[in-house]
């Protein structure tokens, strides 16, 4: 029963645990913290300019092999338990994320050093300083980070309602473990339009200021992106396929901002963008939401901190995920939900709609 409202808790912004409860499952988190070696020895036999997400999948396919699920299926578990092998899968994942995803920042960008755990850190800060950050306020940052990006997608996740969710499900649909049904999941999270715009929205901003600098008016703002429109490219960071307002995360990471950097640059930049930006994609007159969403904002954080690297900002929202969807995942197995099967069409069925539409 624990371990159901631990998950729960995990996934529910309704639930908030109470302090003992927390420290208890941060010290769970810890002990179960241990990557074994061949795991290292897989992300090395990568190159190094591998894409981070490429790492970070790579990882999380060699811990696979430790599977509980996958060990106790074989032995024939009956299915009414699936949920516990499920459940230690999934915490063993979370604990272990964190590690592997520091381990390639590290060898990629930093002198490939391993900065060994902290057991007096919690998670988020713990990350923070195993990639190399040990300012308090990064460390908060990174609290904040892993709390918002599995937040609101938990809620969405109970819809399925987007990308890398719907994967996770769909995959663990089919009864594969937590590893195999979250790596699915972290490759959908790998695309230009989900997960990789924050990556994209630096990028694009850096772009900006390269070109116009840092005192860039309104009027050279709207030309800017209206540049970015007429070369076929997508404003990254703004619009969503289901929120139909500016995305509450991106509501919290601003007040973090006005709080702790008020006066830099980019993030005058991303405030100028919210101005900007709507209008225009309201004048296109298809986009539904013309509003920013989390990933508008990200990225302007990390740089100010020095965590200027900006192929791997997806990691982090990766590392985040990795709580609700294997939360998730275990609710799934509890719940006893049945192998997905997507609606199909047959040749007929399109073809009459290649008419119809033609005719119209
Ligand atoms: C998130 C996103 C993929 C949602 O796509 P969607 O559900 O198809 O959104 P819509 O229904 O509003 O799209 C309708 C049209 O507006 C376009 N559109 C939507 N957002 C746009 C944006 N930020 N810039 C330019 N065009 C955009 C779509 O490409 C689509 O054009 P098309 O009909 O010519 O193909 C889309 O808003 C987007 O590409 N945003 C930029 C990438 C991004 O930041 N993604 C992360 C958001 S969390």
């Amino acid at each position: 029963m624990t371990r159901i409202l631990w998950v729960t808790s995990l996934l529910d912004p309704d639930e908030v645990p109470c302090k003992e409860q927390v420290d208890a499952l941060s010290r769970e988190l810890r002990d179960r913290a241990t990557v074994p070696n061949y795991v290292f020895k897989a992300i090395d036999a990568l190159s190094i300019t591998a894409h981070p997400m490429t790492e970070f999948v790579t990882s999380v396919m060699a811990l696979q092999v430790q599977s509980e699920f996958q060990k106790e299926y074989e032995k024939g578990i009956h299915k009414s338990k699936y949920w516990e092998p499920m459940y230690e899968d999934s915490l063993s994942l979370i604990a272990c994320v964190p590690i592997v995803a520091s381990y390639f920042y590290r060898r990629t960008y930093k002198d490939g050093k391993v900065i060994p755990v902290n057991n007096s850190l919690d998670y988020g800060g713990n990350f923070s300083h195993m990639m190399g950050f040990d300012s308090p306020q990064m460390q908060e940052l990174m609290r904040l980070y892993v709390t918002i990006h599995r937040y609101i997608f938990c809620l969405m996740d109970r819809e399925g309602g987007n990308v890398s969710a719907h994967t996770g499900h769909l995959v663990a649909s089919a009864l594969s473990d937590p590893h195999l049904s979250f790596a699915a999941a972290l490759n959908g999270l790998a695309g230009p339009l989900h997960g990789l715009p924050n990556q994209e929205v630096l990028l694009w901003i850096k772009t900006v200021v390269e070109e116009c600098g840092e005192n860039i008016t309104t009027e050279q703002l709207k030309d800017y992106v209206w540049k970015t429109l007429n070369s076929g490219k997508p404003v990254p960071g703004f619009g969503h396929g289901v929120l139909r307002k500016t995305d509450p995360r991106y509501t919290c990471q601003r007040e973090f901002a006005l709080k702790h950097l008020p006066d830099d640059p980019l993030f005058q930049l991303v405030f100028k963008l919210y101005e900007v930006v709507p209008p225009i994609l309201t004048e296109l007159g298809k986009v539904k939401n013309p509003w920013p969403a989390v990933d508008a904002h990200s990225g302007v954080f990390l740089n100010y901190y020095g965590l200027t690297e900006a192929r791997y900002y997806t990691v982090l929202f990766g590392v985040s995920r990795s709580i609700g969807i294997c939360s998730q995942l275990t609710w799934d197995r509890t719940l006893g939900l049945p192998l997905e099967r997507p609606k199909s069409v047959t040749m007929g069925w399109l073809e009459n709609h290649c008419k119809k539409a033609a005719s119209s």
